[in-house]
């Protein structure tokens, strides 16, 4: 167990390890440790090698990095066209019939897309942009489903130099309309709707109740998907394919600064007004292209690349749009949700499509989990050869579940830790070249530093505390928007000189990485500082469990008391006891939960991270605050009955 002065002890082992397999490695991009000991040298040297080798510059920069703490500035001087980049250039280079999409719409309706086509219909709808006065500079406001336009639609917003701020489709009318204003956009892009569960959601409706309050909007353009009814405002709102049928595809892809602004995503985080988080474009584009190209071993010419995230996180800003595009992968896309029309409808697309890499969340694996092994064994799955995971701590058990019943025991699973700020993955093995643990993200990635600290700033080698950044990296965002007090404020006044992540982290004596969770939520036991994540994978590690989430509840005895809430598997049993008694043997009786709760769903975020803070209001029976960002809000009114009804165990 860690020192007192750490922030968090360090409660479970993980003794189960996984080589790198010879018939992975014989193909691998990288093996053994060079490109650590080259990066290590010169971590500057090193990213304007990546640039050099990944990106087509228009100009040559004068500097690689100037570092202004908490400011920094890549590839200086320097320019380039993101969309030249993601797109012309693969067509020059002669790979233009490759395809770059296949889209698969939730009711089964089918697109295959070239980076031919994807670019012809990029400036044309770019040309649109310019013909609705949209220049350089400006922002476009992006509401859309998962559709092949979201990816038009933020291309050409780069092609010409306006930056682009997506709101995820599920979110509200009150949610889009703060983002909107937030970013004074001009133009909005939406669609009259999008296919969800079996069934059309509105979204032009929404947009239209945003719109009431958002006076900076001048157009909006409207993609038509769902085919349901909408209104029209005369000389406001236009189809998408109405203007595309006269529009020029004469758009040139005019070199912009490395510094300009590309886009802006805003997190929710749980309390305050969404941050709208800066991210330029030559330094962001050079680390998403390295990271998807290494930590995903990509063989362009050969993979077929599956990232299930939402077009409307980070995820899918820089692992479908940015980096694979950049990279020329070919890539899937669907449109729905994974149970429809039935809970084996993702391994349906793996073996339809011969997906190779799959890079998808640890929530998504815990649900898989509990719908059974034999949804994929329904399928051959034979085609994939590495799995990646994002967006949460990975349970060690989740992720050996992931390993055999998905990866056939046969595939590298690579858990990325990084953030909507970090812009790309920071930390994460390189499949050909670490020896893996279930559940460790391993090791900050060349290029990167990261180092774990106590309270008092002071670096820890062995045991748990604080993840903060150490250097500037390509991808790190460049501020918020409109708001550099709250930027200094929240990831660089905690310890002077370092970004705080906000996330806590343990070290193992190996020197691998363990995340820990957000250290909001970490829990103090009887003066024992407990991660949530360790107890919830501890829970996991039961055979009946499919997912857990842990809060700490005040407690007149003990500070704050341990309480569980559990799903099970599919067909499984378990009663308190036995659980209670199962986290006892796997970490200590110290982290053994007071109350467990049985559940069949969890309350998550649309993004599918645990809202803990909303289970700890319950837990103590207080009013429930903002529930707007939950995926499903009935879940918490059913947790509510039962706290209420069921007396927590001694
Ligand atoms: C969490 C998603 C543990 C973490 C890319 C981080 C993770 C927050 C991991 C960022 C991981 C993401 N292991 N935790 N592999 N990946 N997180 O901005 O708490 O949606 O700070 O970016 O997710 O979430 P965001």
């Amino acid at each position: 167990m860690a020192e007192e002065s750490a922030g968090i002890d360090a409660l479970s082992a993980e003794n189960r390890r996984f080589a790198p397999p010879e018939d992975f490695k014989r193909d691998a991009l990288v093996v053994g440790t060079f490109m650590y000991d080259e990066a290590n040298e010169d971590f500057h040297e090193f990213w304007a090698g990546q640039a050099s080798d990944l990106v087509s510059w228009s100009r040559q920069w004068s500097a690689i990095c100037e570092w202004e703490l908490p400011y920094a500035k890549w590839f200086v001087g320097a320019q380039l066209n993101v969309a030249y980049n993601c797109l012309d250039r693969h067509v020059e280079a002669g790979i233009g019939d490759r395809v770059a999409i296949y889209w698969e719409g939730e009711p089964g309706d089918t697109r295959t897309i070239t980076y031919a086509q994807l670019l012809d219909e990029t400036k044309r709808f770019a040309s649109v942009l310019q013909g609705l006065g949209v220049g350089v500079g400006d922002r476009v406001n992006i509401y859309l489903p998962m559709i092949p336009e979201a990816a038009v639609a933020m291309l050409a917003c780069a092609r010409i130099g306006a930056a682009h701020s997506v709101v995820f489709g599920g979110f509200s009318a009150q949610s889009l309309s703060d983002r909107i204003n937030d970013a004074e956009a001009k133009v909005l892009i939406t669609a009259d709707g999008g296919w969800r569960r079996g069934e059309v959601f509105p979204l032009k409706t929404a947009a239209d109740e945003a719109l009431a309050t958002t006076p900076t909007i001048e157009h909006v353009v409207v993609v038509r998907r769902g085919g349901n009814d909408v209104t029209m405002v005369d000389g406001r709102d236009h189809w998408y394919h109405e203007l595309m049928e006269h529009a020029s595809d004469d758009c040139p892809a005019e070199p912009f600064d490395s510094e300009q602004l590309l886009f802006l995503l805003y997190t929710s985080g749980t309390t305050g007004k969404p941050k709208g988080i800066m991210h330029t474009t030559g330094g962001y584009l050079t680390h998403v292209a390295f990271t998807h190209k290494y930590v995903f071993d990509l063989h362009a010419d050969t993979d077929v690349y599956w990232c299930t995230a939402d077009i409307g996180w980070i995820t899918g800003h820089s692992y479908i749009v940015y980096g694979p595009l950049a990279n020329g992968a070919t890539q899937v896309m669907y449109e729905g949700v994974p149970n429809f029309p039935a809970n084996d409808r993702m391994w349906d697309i793996v073996e339809k499509y011969k997906v190779s890499i799959f890079y998808t969340a640890p929530t998504a694996i815990r649900t898989y989990m509990k719908w059974g092994d034999q949804e994929p064994a329904k399928h051959d799955l034979t085609s994939l050869r590495l799995l990646g995971s994002v967006g949460e701590p990975i349970n060690p058990e989740a992720w050996m579940w992931y390993r055999e019943h998905i990866g056939g025991d046969r595939c590298p699973v690579v858990d990325t830790w990084w953030q909507t700020e970090t812009g790309g993955i920071m930390i994460s093995p390189l499949p050909g070249a670490t020896t893996l643990k279930p559940g460790s993200a391993t090791f900050p990635l060349p290029g990167i530093s990261a180092e774990v600290v106590d309270d008092n700033a002071a670096h820890v080698e062995v045991g748990g505390g604080y993840l903060t950044l150490t250097q500037p990296w390509p991808g790190m965002l460049r501020g918020i928007w409109n708001d550099p007090q709250r930027y200094q404020d929240t990831y660089w006044s905690r310890f002077p000189g370092r970004y705080f992540a906000g996330d806590g982290a343990k070290l193992d004596d190996d020197g691998y990485l363990w995340l820990l969770g957000r250290v909001d939520d970490v829990m103090n036991v009887s003066g024992h500082r407990i991660s949530t994540t360790e107890v919830e994978s501890a829970l996991v590690s039961h055979p009946a469990v499919a997912e857990a989430a842990v809060v700490g509840a005040n407690d007149a005895t003990t500070g704050q008391a341990i309480i569980a809430y559990v799903t099970l598997r599919t067909g499984f049993d378990a009663d308190v006891k036995t659980l209670r008694d199962h986290v006892a043997t796997e970490i200590g009786p110290i982290a053994k939960p007071k109350a467990i709760f049985f559940t069949p769903e969890l309350p998550k975020t649309r993004s599918g991270k645990i809202m803990r803070r909303l289970l700890r209001d319950v837990a103590e029976g207080r009013n429930l605050g903002d529930t707007t960002t939950l995926a499903d809000a009935t879940v918490v009114d059913e947790l509510q009955t039962r706290a209420a009804q069921a007396p927590p165990e001694d």
